[in-house]
């Protein structure tokens, strides 16, 4: 790092003048959780905030091997810059992986990214100009949360309930953004075990929210990098792809299923749009990194894959069971949570505090990190709230965790009444 200063402690540069941000900077939000990162690696804390994928469980030697044999026999091509699209074998993967839920894609209609966050970026900066409104689940991913600010959208949420998002609240937030002259960029919804909610859209439900966006000309981008980690005995249900591939752009991602590091993930959509999606990533990254796609296209798929797919989701059903019985166990009256039927969270809900609460800061005070659910919305939630993670925490931790927030609830309710 270059030093500001010469060794005699003289200034080497004139002081610059303030740095003038664009308007749209005061969107960017940081993540609830990394603005307390510090505190959650304090031994003294618990955290069921982080929510990461368990990476100890992947054959780590087998990764190295096939890494190295990548980098042996094809280096050069390798570690060259590659194509805007991704790898086709890449594709091929991932055309397989979509017809799990139903959809039967082709090359073309795919675009690897940079991760589901990057599909997000995308979506947003090819459907929406500043003042478009985005319709979501309330609450909602933080992350994209943050995209939407930053391309100057204005972001309505909806309620959620056991069968994911109510599409009679979508079609009134549909008619109320209508009645107001304004234009709907996208339906955003995250449609298997939602982050933060843990609910699952049902199929029912799917068919209704595609048939009202296509009656009424919204795109839907569905985000689904949970739908492959549902617990034993959940298969995922059809894609809104799956349903109307002219309507929906899909998100996907590698970062649930095998390696958030790898930073790859895809997006499915018309091959008209895809190329314009094309376009605008490469402006962004150029590409994503070949040699972590090639590691992803020669492993996912293959039968260890399966088998630590399997192992991931037996483990995730186990410690959600463990979250669960530890609220059971020690959540006072009046407190409410989602049973998820896989993915990371489940989302609880507090009688009788002020929904404009504090509940980080009260969570800290006992040594507690959790994702305060104010985050989730971009207005005050209809009710106190918050988010539980449970997928790389021992049982141990999520007892402990559950045990603590008991005494969260009953400060809250003493500071915080309604
Ligand atoms: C709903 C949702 N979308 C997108 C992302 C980002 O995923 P990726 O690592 O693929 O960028 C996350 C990560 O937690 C998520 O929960």
């Amino acid at each position: 790092m270059t030093p500001d200063r010469t060794p005699a402690g003289g200034q080497r540069h004139a002081a610059a003048p303030a740095m003038r941000y664009a308007r749209r900077e005061h969107e960017f939000r940081p993540s609830p959780v990394r603005a307390v990162f510090e505190l959650a690696l304090d031994p003294r804390f618990v955290s069921l905030a982080g929510g990461n994928p368990d990476t100890a469980l992947l054959p780590h030697e087998e990764i190295a091997e096939i890494s190295s044999r990548l980098l042996r026999d094809r280096g050069a091509e390798i570690l060259q810059y590659g194509s805007g699209a991704g790898i086709g074998a890449l594709a091929e993967v991932v055309g397989g992986l979509m017809a799990t839920q139903g959809a039967q894609v082709s090359s073309r209609e795919i675009l690897i990214t940079t991760g589901s966050q990057m599909g997000i970026d995308l979506a947003t900066k090819l459907l929406c100009d500043p003042g478009d409104v985005i319709v979501a689940e309330g609450p909602t991913y933080v992350g994209a949360m943050g995209v939407f600010g930053a391309y100057e959208a204005q972001l309505r949420q909806i309620p959620v309930d056991g069968e994911g998002l109510v599409p009679q609240a979508l079609e009134e937030a549909l008619d109320a953004v209508e009645a107001e002259g304004r234009r709907v960029g996208y339906l955003y919804t995250i449609p298997h075990h939602q982050n933060p909610s843990g609910t699952t859209l049902s199929l029912t439900r799917r068919e209704q929210v595609v048939e009202i966006c296509a009656r009424r000309g919204v795109p839907i981008v569905e985000d689904d990098p949970y739908a492959l980690v549902g617990f034993p005995g959940t298969e995922p249900l059809a894609s809104l792809y799956s349903l109307n591939p002219a309507g929906v752009l899909h998100l996907g991602s590698f970062s649930k299923i095998f390696s958030p590091g790898m930073r790859v993930g895809w997006m499915a959509a018309p091959p008209q749009v895809r190329d314009r999606l094309q376009i605008a990533g490469e402006s962004v990254d150029i590409h994503p990194s070949v040699l972590a796609q090639e590691i992803i296209a020669a492993y996912v798929g293959t039968p260890s894959w399966s088998e630590h797919l399997g192992r991931l989701r037996r483990a995730y059903a186990g410690r959600c069971q463990g979250l669960l019985d530890a609220l059971a166990q020690h959540a006072p009256q009046g407190v409410c949570w989602t049973v998820p039927s896989g993915g990371f969270f489940t989302w609880v809900t507090i009688d009788g505090v002020d929904p404009g609460a504090d509940i980080l800061g009260a969570a800290i005070e006992r040594e507690l990190i959790i994702v305060p659910g104010r985050a989730c919305f971009a207005a005050d939630p209809p009710s106190a709230c918050l988010r539980l993670a449970h997928s790389s925490s021992s049982p141990q931790v999520l007892q402990e965790g559950a045990r603590r927030l008991a005494r969260v609830i009953d400060d809250l309710r003493r500071a915080h009444p309604v």
